[in-house]
């Protein structure tokens, strides 16, 4: 008895530590995103785009701040997508965004993320600037993956 009195809220405690690590990355479980609205749920990357390296060459630069000192992703996002912002999705876990389509990706940066530190970028960025930042956060996680619109999901570059 009095062993178990003593052990049981340790074993418990463990529990806990294992159930809130489950994502792996710091950020807790992985929740999928809501599906896109209907006006963004049409949208995809510009035809040619995904294997375009000026198109993800500019993106990385928006992302990093280069183009325009205003728009700063990885001030929160960092550099080499591992979060320096608490809170702020890490764009390095597969396993979390291939669950964005390039529709969803593209809607949270127009317009945000309700509640949270991530603002809607539509009123600083071009359509072209924002598929521009898709096309490059998705090499963290995703590299060589494209979008597939008939298959709904990411599949490998060129198995179109
Ligand atoms: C001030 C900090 C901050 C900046 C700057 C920022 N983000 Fe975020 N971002 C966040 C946070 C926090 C989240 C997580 C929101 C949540 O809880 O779903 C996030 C989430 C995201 C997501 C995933 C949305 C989702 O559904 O979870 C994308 C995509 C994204 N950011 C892209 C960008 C891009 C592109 C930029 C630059 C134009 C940018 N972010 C700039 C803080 C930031």
């Amino acid at each position: 008895m009095r062993f178990q009195a003593v052990y049981a809220p340790a074993v418990l405690s463990l529990g806990l530590l294992v159930a809130c690590s489950g994502g792996g990355d710091g950020e807790g479980p992985i929740v999928p995103p809501p599906p896109a609205p209907v006006e963004y749920v049409e949208k995809h990357m510009p035809s040619g785009w995904w294997g375009d390296a000026q198109k993800l060459e500019e993106g990385r630069k928006l992302f990093l701040g280069e183009t325009n000192p205003d728009v700063n992703c990885a001030s929160c996002h960092g550099k080499d997508g591992k979060p320096v912002k608490a809170g702020a999705t890490d764009f390095r876990n597969p396993e979390r965004m291939k669950l964005y389509s390039d529709a969803v990706w593209f809607w949270r940066i127009s317009e945000g993320v309700p509640n949270t530190k991530m603002k809607g970028w539509k009123s600083k960025l071009s359509d072209d600037d924002r598929w521009k930042l898709v096309l490059f956060e998705r090499n963290f996680g995703l590299p060589g993956k494209v979008w597939s619109v008939e298959k709904n999901q990411w599949v490998e570059a060129g198995a179109k």
